[in-house]
């Protein structure tokens, strides 16, 4: 598309969003996202939940919503086949996982190879799975954080993209703990999904690429 004043400016990213629970993340992205802040547009957001407080807010927010519940599925492939056929009809360039609490199969992931982000509760490798604040605290960490990666079909273990370090505190409990982290969340989650609409982010074989250059360490930010 050609604007007016002769520069080229690019389409919005088509996305669609999977949520399980009170999606601040898809929240910020959504917003941003409808202000012009970020080049996408929010296509759906789809949960497994039903009672997912984050599908009112995108519902508030005139995105068209969608639950889809592993009950009413023999197993984990078909739940995933079913799930595929489901973000695929809305068209999307880009998945976004923003607390989607399952374990996704090869049936899910093979079909958006490369186009697809998730952010994870802690400084990966470390902590993959659940309770990462918890085990964090438990292990006395002085940082912990939060990484959002492309998905592969290794749990919690693509290549990473971008990282937020919160120094942990004394007095630290779970509940704040997460707090900070949230908080940064909300800024690194935006940001990489701002990269790959633009281009700029790609996975090439399990290397990420940012600006044509091998992603060698995560990008980085801190908090406080
Ligand atoms: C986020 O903190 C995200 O890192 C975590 O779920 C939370 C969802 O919060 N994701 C995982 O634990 C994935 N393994 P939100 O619904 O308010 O965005």
């Amino acid at each position: 598309m050609t604007a007016a004043s002769g520069t080229v400016t690019q389409p919005p990213l088509p996305v669609v969003l999977l949520i399980s629970g009170r999606g601040s993340n898809m929240h910020t992205i959504a917003t941003q996202a409808a202000r012009g802040e970020l080049p996408i547009v929010v296509r759906a957001v789809i949960s497994d939940r039903a009672d997912a407080g984050g599908l009112a807010l995108a519902a508030g927010m005139q995105i068209p919503v969608a639950t889809l519940s592993p009950r009413d599925y023999p197993d984990r492939p078909a739940y995933d086949a079913a799930l595929a056929t489901l973000v695929a009809s809305y068209q999307p360039e880009l998945i976004v996982l923003a607390g989607f609490m399952r374990i996704l199969t090869a049936n899910f992931i093979a079909p958006f190879a490369g186009r697809m982000l998730n952010i994870h509760p802690s400084l990966l490798p470390k902590y993959r799975g659940l309770h990462t604040h918890r085990r964090a605290l438990d292990n006395r960490d002085e940082v912990h954080g939060a990484s959002v990666h492309f998905v592969t079909e290794e749990l919690d273990g693509g290549p990473v993209i971008m990282q937020a370090r919160v120094p942990v505190r004394p007095d630290d409990t779970e509940a704040t703990l997460a707090a900070r982290v949230q908080q940064l969340e909300h800024r690194i989650y935006p940001q990489t999904i701002d990269w790959f609409a633009r281009g700029r982010l790609s996975l090439r074989g399990q290397q990420a690429m940012l600006d044509g250059m091998a992603l060698t360490a995560p990008v980085t930010i801190d908090g406080d």
